[in-house]
């Protein structure tokens, strides 16, 4: 197996950009990893979660993979920074090498692509200047997520609260129903209460609750309407375009191979129904 397009999370949650990914570059071969023994990442220290990037990115180049999507903001904020450092430039000779050998000599090099909060984005639609910010405290503590905040966010105030056990439910398939709903009020209300009319998903396992969030929200404020900005369309066009200027785009026959570093049923199931 080769060319093939790696995407991982620490779950199901990069399902929600393999999916749009998919719409653009429905005829490529793909490899998902979920990292799901070691779920969620969220709360775990950045060596912890570098350390499984980097474990993660050698299966997968060892199994085809010649690009990686990092389809968690997570894994993003921690890692990716080092992942660019150890696997993304050929004239460094240890990347070079260590690339030829995971890869059987396919690639000298990977190219990375990592989410990132949709801040621009929002404070460009916000009607009340305040765009709300859901994510995991690993991601909102970041120096990366603080950089993206401090570029984009000009004019509009940034309020952010953590998806607290968003990610489990998620995991466990519970994306609706009342208790699902008061998990996410808890969440969502303190951003609602500060104004905010743009709510930005900045983890990936959250735009499986979109529906849910927008039912909550029209519940808490019937009369202000709610935009839910989801960034996996954007990275998607991303990922396109890099791989159009790399020339890596094979159109050879849609496939996806599936991986779980713990129980698999649940990505598998997902993955059937998206
Ligand atoms: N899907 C994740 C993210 O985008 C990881 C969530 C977690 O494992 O805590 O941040």
């Amino acid at each position: 197996m080769q060319n093939m397009i790696g995407i991982f999370d620490s779950g199901i949650g990069g399902l929600s950009v393999f999916r749009e990914i998919r719409k653009l570059l429905p005829d490529e071969k793909y490899i998902y990893f979920s990292d799901n023994a070691h779920c969620p990442y969220g709360e775990k220290p950045k060596e912890y979660i570098i350390d499984r990037a980097r474990t993660i990115t050698g299966f997968m180049l060892e199994n085809g993979a010649d690009i990686i999507v990092v389809a968690c903001n997570t894994a993003t904020a921690a890692a990716i920074g080092t992942l660019r450092a150890e696997y993304s430039d050929p004239a460094d000779k240890g990347v070079y090498d260590r690339v030829m050998r995971l890869t059987g000599g396919r690639r000298d090099h990977i190219l990375f692509i990592g989410m990132e909060p949709a801040i621009k984005p929002a404070a460009a639609l916000t009607g009340t200047g305040v765009v709300g910010v859901l994510a995991t405290a690993g991601t909102l503590n970041a120096e990366k997520y603080k950089d993206t905040r401090g570029k984009y966010a000009d004019g509009v105030r940034v309020v952010e609260h953590i998806g607290k056990g968003f990610v489990e439910l998620v995991e466990s398939g519970q994306t609706d129903g009342p208790e699902t709903e008061a998990v996410i009020a808890e969440s969502l209300e303190p951003l609602l209460n500060e104004g905010a009319d743009t709510i930005v998903l900045g983890c990936t396992h959250y735009p499986f609750l979109k529906d849910t969030i927008a039912k909550v929200a029209s519940t808490l404020t019937p009369d202000r309407s709610i935009t839910i900005i989801d960034p996996a369309p954007a990275v998607a066009r991303h990922t396109l375009d890099l791989m159009t200027a790399e020339g890596t785009i094979k159109r050879e026959g849609f496939s996806l191979s599936l991986h779980a570093s713990g129980n698999p049923a649940i990505l598998e199931n997902m993955a059937g129904s998206i």
